[in-house]
């Protein structure tokens, strides 16, 4: 199979976060493109009797993979400890570590899963690598149905523009695994990360944030060149 750079990219970044796993440990593990790497390749270190896990799913789409690869599943309430969580990302700032995810509506879960576990590894290759947060990437919203509008008006008495994400595959709006809409809010460049969080999950309505501020311990970033940059948090 011939992948694209970014594919590669992505694969490398996978491989070296996977690294520190030992066996017996019970690993969150996020959505998306990118983690999808992390479950065929933790499929088949356990069908080769190489390392023995648990796995944390963020989404329908990582449970059904890691079924489909022989994975051991629980669910965050049996998971009594998670050692560790790998994550994807959309946009991550590269001095401080900051990310935004929710390009798969699956960051409600995501946060819970990352913040629980001891350590956060984000993988992405490097188009997601940026000096700022926000700008052309907008923040993903989890909101509830019932409140949508009102969390839109919201959003733009903040100076803010929020789109409800539309489905592509089903008429209508994306509804998340939790059953609830997507609100993609821009704010142009997001100088004060925290801040934003604060006003955004004050708003009622408002289920959670693309906004992973303070929680990722390493990224590793998948260049073009072939290697992976591991980026630390201090
Ligand atoms: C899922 O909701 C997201 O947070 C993903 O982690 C993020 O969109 C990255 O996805 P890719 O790995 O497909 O780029």
């Amino acid at each position: 199979m011939i992948l694209s750079w970014i594919e590669d990219a992505k694969r490398k970044a996978v491989l070296k976060a996977l690294q520190p796993i030992k066996n017996g440990w019970i690993i969150g593990i996020g959505s998306g493109s990118t983690t999808a790497y992390a479950i065929s390749e933790l499929g088949r270190l356990t069908k080769s009797g190489k390392l023995e896990v648990s796995i944390v799913p963020t989404s329908h789409q990582v449970e059904n993979l890691a079924i489909a690869h022989g994975l051991r599943i629980l669910s965050m309430n049996e998971a009594f400890t998670v050692e560790y969580a790998i994550d994807g990302a959309d946009q991550v700032e590269q001095t401080s570590l900051n990310v935004i995810k929710g390009g798969g509506a699956a960051m409600l879960r995501e946060k819970v899963v990352d913040s629980a576990a001891r350590k956060l590894a984000i993988v992405a290759d490097e188009t997601k690598l940026s000096k700022h947060l926000g700008g052309k990437q907008s923040v993903p919203l989890e909101v509830l149905p019932f409140a949508y509008k009102s969390v839109q008006t919201q959003i733009t008495r903040m100076g803010g523009r929020a789109k409800l994400r539309e489905s592509a595959g089903k008429a209508g709006p994306v509804i998340t695994d939790n059953g609830n809409f997507v609100l993609d809010s821009d704010f142009g460049r997001i100088e004060k990360p925290i801040a934003l969080e604060r006003r955004l999950k004050a708003i009622p309505g408002v289920l959670e944030t693309g906004l992973f501020i303070n929680m990722a311990d390493v990224v590793y970033v998948g260049l073009s060149t072939g290697e992976v940059k591991v980026l630390e948090s201090n």
